[in-house]
């Protein structure tokens, strides 16, 4: 049997994509709060309000908010917001829950809304909602794994504090840390942030030295939150599990070229490497160091943080997997694959998604014996699905072979990846039920195994569908990966 006993099988949504509820329960604003919708074509935007009353847009990267001198972060009458009500977990959870319990999850990924428990101080309705969230995973045996950090945060840090380049949110996200994990006493598994490389890749322009510089420091205040928080667990809770998450920007040389090699390791370990390196081995490797010189760029990097980065290193390794990239030196841009300002080369060998996303199970092995052999700590596969469009047919059903063809070839690829000696702790399917897309803001690029009767503008019942891949995930995660025909 391939799958370990107590395997993690299970899956994920992020708190500002499903759940809803912007501005109940003490809830106050966060930044994904003024993102508009967009597509493939037209990108989400932030909106902000001048001193003149005039309002403005800016692209809705959350690591990478930028507003203008006096610009206010603001909602606009004539924009539609489509994570305010997203798929509305904040009024379903309980019917979502007891769906996730059939299907056999043994674990729920899910974020908490920092703006929802934390809006300026404790927000007790917040932290109920948190607590009765738990309380209805483990009735069903479901262990709730609890990322603290997912592209989200109350829109005043960045309002009043410019977000993440001020280090002063490396303390406030400790706080905010030490008092989820000291109050959600019922949790074992957490997790600091969700794919921490997301601040290199946010980098919009990459000629623009002064932005340059910022991601690097984005991304190095928080690997020190991230690190400070992880300590604080081990030595309150040894009996308790921490990770961190990289986003899974894989990428295959396009050709055997050594000069794609060598392009193919470098992109990697800028992309990749570099940030699972600091939160797993507990400091900067030497590439990295020698990226900032040729960058040109001068991180702020105290002493008190070289040593917390040290003290804080994680239990266990997350990633999330969708697709892979290639890397050339031989083409230009004409060639370049998918919706994401950080894609590669498209792939001869693969198929592709309705959204450009290359389709790559063996990439995902490949990917994991990678990881497995650098760290030798257990692996967490926290993300991997298949966002397509789907059709609500007359039978109350989506037939989405698609997705299940997608998951029997990933699930097949993690479990050849552990007959083959790699540790796998667990994998929790992205999006499990419809939720809003976090890079083109619609509800049609659909991931779940639940389909949810709403459209990119809120229009719809919000009723809860089974999909076909419904079936068939409960047969794979109940049969413990077995049963994949
Ligand atoms: C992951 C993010 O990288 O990709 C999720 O952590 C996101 O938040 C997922 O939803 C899929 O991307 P998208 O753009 O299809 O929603």
């Amino acid at each position: 049997m391939s799958f370990p006993k107590g395997f993690l099988w299970g899956g994920d949504i992020s708190a500002n994509q499903c759940e809803g509820g912007w501005d109940e329960g003490g809830k106050s604003p966060n930044m994904t709060d003024y993102h508009t919708g967009g597509n493939v074509n037209e990108p989400r935007m932030a909106t902000y309000i001048m001193p003149d009353g005039t309002y403005g847009k800016t692209p809705a990267m959350i690591e990478n908010c930028n507003l203008p001198e006096g610009a206010k972060l603001a909602i606009n009458p004539d924009e539609f917001y489509p994570n305010h009500k997203a798929t509305d977990f904040y009024h379903h959870y309980k019917e979502d829950i007891a769906m996730f319990a059939e299907l056999g999850f043994k674990a729920f990924n899910m974020t908490l809304s920092w703006a929802r428990i934390f809006p300026k101080g404790i927000n007790p309705e917040g932290v109920e909602f948190y607590h009765n969230v738990f309380k209805e995973c483990l009735k069903y045996g479901i262990e709730p794994l609890v990322h603290l950090y997912k592209y989200d945060m109350p829109a005043f840090y960045i309002e009043e504090l410019g977000g993440w380049k001020n280090r002063v949110l490396i303390d406030e996200f400790v706080e905010f840390g030490k008092a989820s994990i000291d109050e959600f006493q019922e949790v074992t598994y957490w997790s600091t942030f969700n794919e921490i490389n997301a601040a290199q890749f946010s980098i919009l322009d990459s000629s623009n030295q002064e932005e340059v510089q910022r991601q690097y420091q984005v991304l190095h205040n928080q690997l020190v939150a991230s690190a400070k928080v992880v300590k604080y667990l081990h030595d309150n809770y040894p009996n308790k599990k921490i990770g961190c998450m990289q986003a899974g920007i894989f990428t295959h040389a396009l050709t055997c070229d050594p000069e794609d090699e060598l392009a193919n390791q470098k992109e990697m370990q800028t992309n990749f490497w570099y940030a699972g390196d600091v939160f797993v081995r507990g400091y900067y490797p030497s590439y990295a160091k020698h990226l900032w010189k040729e960058l040109n760029i001068t991180l702020d990097i105290t002493e008190e943080d070289t040593k917390s980065l040290k003290e804080g290193t994680v239990d266990f390794f997350e990633f999330s997997y969708y697709f892979s990239n290639c890397v050339t030196t031989h083409l230009d841009g004409e060639e370049a694959t998918g919706n994401l300002n950080f894609m590669g080369k498209k792939n001869p060998y693969l198929k592709e998604s309705d959204w450009g996303w290359a389709i790559d199970p063996k990439g995902l092995k490949f990917f994991m014996h990678e990881i497995y052999d650098r760290y030798q700590i257990p692996l967490m596969n926290c993300e991997n699905g298949l966002g397509a469009f789907d059709i609500l047919e007359e039978d109350g059903r989506v037939h989405d072979q698609y997705r299940i063809d997608y998951m029997r070839e990933h699930v097949k690829a993690m479990s050849e990846g552990i007959d083959e000696g790699v540790n796998l702790m667990g994998y929790t399917w992205w999006g499990c039920i419809d939720l809003v897309s976090a890079s083109t803001g619609e509800i049609r690029k659909r991931y779940g195994f639940i389909y949810v009767d709403v459209d990119d503008f809120g229009n719809g019942t919000y009723k809860r569908y089974k999909k076909d891949s419904f079936e068939y995930c409960k047969k794979v995660y109940t049969s413990n990966g077995e049963d994949l025909d």
